[in-house]
Formats: C-alpha cells, sequence, structure tokens
C-alpha cells in the first residue's frame, strides 16, 4: 500500500522534522515502499483518507504532531501509524505529567517543580539547589532551556520558557554523564537497544550540537561499565512501558558522576531521525542499517 511520510508541521522543530522526513522518506524508498512526503502544514490530514494513503510514518516532533493530536485524527480516519498512540504521546509531550507518572511508578527522574513566575523560578532554586534547568514542558529539542545558576539569571530563563510553553518546569541539575536510550519493537518485541553516551563541548548540548555541529561526541557502544549500561536500558524500558508507550521511543537519561546513579529526564516519542541523529547510531550498533530501522518502525504500525 501507500505510505505517508508526515513531516514538517507547525512546531518550532519543523526544521528537524523536515530532516528527519526526508531522511525517512529516501531510506523507505530505497528498500521499495511506495512512500510520499506529507506536511500537515501545507495539507489536510483529512486528505489522506482521500489520497489512499493505508499507513502513515509519523516524522513529526513536538506540538501538533508528536503529542497525540495528529495520532487522535489517525485514528479517526482508521490509517494506521507508527510509534506510540494518543495516550503515550500526550504524557510524553508533557515533561511534567511524565515525570509524575515515572515518580509515581517508582522510577527516578531529578526533582522538580512546576513554575508560573520569575518568583516562582527563584523559589524552585532556593529549594531544589544550583544548577537548576529551566524549561518549557511541552518542547524539544533544547529549546528555550536554561542552566541557571543564580538567582539573578531566574528571570531571564524564565521569560525565555515561558515565550514557549505556559508551563515552565524547573529541573534540578543531574552532574554527569549524558545518555540516551532507544526502545524499538523488533520482531514484535520491545527492544532497547545499545546505551549512546553522548559528548558535547562544554556540556553544551544545545539545538547546535543537536543538529548541526560535528563537533559532539557520540559513543555506542557507550563504554560505560556493563553492570551500568544494562541498568540504563532497564530503565529505559520500564520508562517507555509506564507511559503506555509502543512502536518506538527515545528515553533520555542522566548518570549522576558521585554514585552512577541513572535519572529518566524526558522520553522523546517521536524521535528525531536525522543524519546527526540517535536512534539510527543505535541500531547501527546493533548491525542494523538506517533503511531497515525504518521498515522496522513502519512494520509495527497500528490503530
Ligand atoms: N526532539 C527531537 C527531535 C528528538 O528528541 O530527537
Ligand atoms: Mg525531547
Amino acid at each position: 500500500g501507500k505510505v505517508a511520510v508526515l513531516l514538517g508541521g507547525t512546531s518550532s522543530e519543523r526544521e528537524v522534522s523536515l530532516m528527519s522526513g526526508q531522511g525517512v522518506l529516501a531510506a523507505l524508498r530505497a528498500r521499495g515502499v511506495d512512500a510520499h512526503a506529507f506536511d500537515p502544514a501545507e495539507q489536510s490530514l483529512w486528505e489522506l483518507k482521500a489520497q489512499g494513503f493505508d499507513r502513515c510514518f509519523i516524522a513529526l516532533h513536538g506540538r501538533g504532531g508528536e503529542d497525540g493530536t495528529v495520532q487522535g485524527a489517525l485514528e479517526l480516519l482508521g490509517i494506521p501509524y507508527t510509534g506510540p498512540g494518543v495516550l503515550a504521546s500526550s504524557v510524553g509531550m508533557d515533561k511534567i505529567v511524565t515525570k509524575r507518572v515515572w515518580r509515581a511508578e517508582g522510577l527516578a527522574t531529578p526533582d522538580w517543580r512546576l513554575v508560573a513566575s520569575a518568583d516562582d523560578t527563584r523559589a524552585a532554586l532556593a529549594a531544589l539547589g544550583a544548577p537548576m534547568i529551566v524549561k518549557p514542558a511541552r518542547e524539544g529539542s533544547t529549546i528555550g532551556l536554561t542552566k541557571v545558576s543564580t538567582p539573578e539569571e531566574c528571570e531571564q530563563a524564565y521569560r525565555l520558557a515561558a515565550r514557549y510553553d505556559p508551563e515552565v518546569l524547573c529541573e534540578q541539575f543531574i552532574d554527569g554523564e549524558e545518555t540516551t536510550c532507544a526502545v524499538v519493537e523488533l520482531g514484535g518485541q520491545d527492544t532497547a537497544l545499545p546505551v549512546i553516551r553522548i559528548v558535547a563541548p562544554g556540556g553544551n548540548y544545545d539545538f547546535e550540537h543537536k543538529y548541526y555541529s560535528d563537533e559532539t561526541q557520540y559513543f555506542c557502544p557507550s563504554q560505560l561499565p556493563d553492570a551500568l549500561e544494562q541498568a540504563i536500558r532497564t530503565l529505559a524500558l520500564q520508562a517507555y512501558q509506564a507511559v503506555n508507550a509502543r512502536g518506538w521511543s527515545r528515553v533520555d537519561v542522566m548518570v549522576r558522576r558521585s554514585d552512577q546513579q541513572p535519572f529518566l529526564l524526558e522520553i522523546n516519542t517521536s524521535p528525531g531521525m536525522t543524519s546527526h541523529s540517535l536512534v539510527p547510531l543505535a541500531a547501527r550498533a546493533l548491525g542494523i542499517a538506517y533503511e531497515d530501522l525504518c521498515l522496522h518502525i513502519l512494520a509495527a504500525a497500528r490503530l
């Protein structure tokens, strides 16, 4: 049948999604799939049916694509789609709700406060300790994020985050290794892929370093001790199951330097698939080429 690769959209991660989507499109075509680009910013999803698409590969990032809205439309249209369903997608988009779920499940995530003003942000800094991360609750790709160390920095950090989302999250900063672990359904089995360890210059893994810089180093195999590698994979799988994810996702984890304890940061239910992206890197470590990774994700598409 005919596959629509949903890309673009109107979120602040539009440019990332265009890169992800073009990569997926080329990969599926290279494997003989009748795949076509479909940009929800330019075309209405309601046209998918009339155009004869019988499956969708969701390569959208951020709100209006990764957050359950598009998933809900596809449910109504009766068109199977890749990745998590409505519930997991909308939970995963909201970092605060995600953390509540994980904490309720006894899974480690850094302490946090939901704030509604610069004053709240200063109070959060006093409560959580310095440094802390200030970020929009429902964004991706490090957009709107600031690491603050002093009360003087709180106002600007709050304002920046609030530009993207009225819900602003302050989170204790975990000093240590930045890692990420993909979970992909392979042959019907949710599988945690090898952990990737990320080393960005100055510890600054921001938008530029995610997509454009070649200075960021990615280690996969992670070179972490075996027990820690396994602990991260187990935690990622638990985090994925706790929000009811399916198909695939990527779970970001910080490992505290002082005691090697892993902490969950967030789950990305429609992870980047650009040439710099991480899930393809982890798949390659298992001997799975980018094209075949796309086929596995597509094979798990459902309603
Ligand atoms: N939000 C970006 C696309 C990612 O998590 O890969
Ligand atoms: Mg994210």
